[in-house]
């Protein structure tokens, strides 16, 4: 019978998902179909359950249900718990289990873009959010534990040290104390919203006195580089876009629904088609 996965949201109709998704589950002849399911928050509980008795075989969770789903499931795995965020639900023996390849992705794309052991890495996350709290606990439950993380509200990013479960060897920074350190860190990851379309000309940080050689990726993809990553490639920083994270976190959810690995380039060149 053909499987159907999907993914819920409010709003989705922005969704990428479907055509990355669809197109690879087409390319490789796996008999599914992905399809976005526009879910308001009250509808939340009876959607899952609606789900579950139509035999959805999986699902992605978009915003602003990543947390709320987290009570409708069956099961969590730990890291997405720690994370508080469910980005994936995956049917395992009529089950919905929980899990958040947002973090996973992140860093599967670091090993495959950068190199494979990280742990070495003295890292910097800029931002403080959703996004980062999934990068920062993924980079820790792996054994990157030299993790900085610097932050408008410096508070914020004293709340993700402060009660993340990992061993860590974290610092909270201002932007203000992170430009001055920068030259430091080998690995640097930006997470706020700032460089997104159309504030393309900012920066929440200056890159000044950056080590040539570092890794520098930007959780934002506009079809043009930020301005921290064009600055990022002026010190001689190797970069990389949100297309990597958009990618791997959709890629991770393919491999566990379907148990086969799709072609990660194809899935990237399906998004920039989309994007222009
Ligand atoms: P996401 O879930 O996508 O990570 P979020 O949870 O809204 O989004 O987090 C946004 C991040 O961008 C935060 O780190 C936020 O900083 P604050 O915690 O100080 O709000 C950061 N951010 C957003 N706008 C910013 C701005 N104009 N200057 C500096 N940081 C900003």
């Amino acid at each position: 019978m053909k499987k159907l996965f999907g993914v819920i949201g409010d709003p989705i109709s922005h969704s990428l998902s479907p055509v990355m998704h669809n197109r690879e589950l087409n390319e490789l002849g796996i008999d599914a179909y992905y399809h976005p399911f526009h879910i308001k928050g009250e509808d939340l509980k009876t959607a899952v359950e609606g789900m579950k008795v139509m035999g959805m075989n999986g699902f992605n969770i978009t915003i602003p249900h990543k947390t709320a789903i987290i009570p409708l499931l069956d099961k969590v795995d730990p890291l997405a718990e720690a994370i508080g965020a469910v980005n994936t639900v995956v049917r395992e023996n009529g089950l919905f289990v929980g899990y958040n390849t947002d973090g996973e992705g992140f860093v599967a794309s670091l090993k495959e873009d950068w190199k494979d052991d990280l742990s070495g890495e003295k890292t910097l996350i800029v931002g403080a959010g959703g996004a980062a709290k999934a990068i920062y606990y993924t980079l820790l439950s792996k054994g990157v534990h030299q993790v900085d993380i610097a932050n408008r509200t410096v508070q914020t990013a004293k709340n993700l040290i402060e009660n993340q479960p990992y061993q860590a060897d974290s610092q909270a920074l201002s932007l203000k104390e992170a430009e001055a350190s920068i030259g430091k860190y080998s690995l640097i990851i930006q997470t706020t919203s700032i460089g997104m379309e159309p504030d393309i000309y900012s920066s929440p940080i200056s890159l000044q006195g950056l080590t040539p050689g570092a890794f520098v990726s930007d959780i934002i993809y506009n079809p043009g580089e930020t301005q921290f990553l064009k600055e990022a490639a002026r010190y001689g920083a190797t970069t990389q876009n949100g297309l990597a994270m958009l990618v791997y976190q959709g890629a991770l959810a393919f491999e566990k629904w379907t148990n086969t690995k799709p072609n990660v380039t194809r899935m990237k060149e399906t998004i920039q088609h989309c994007l222009g």
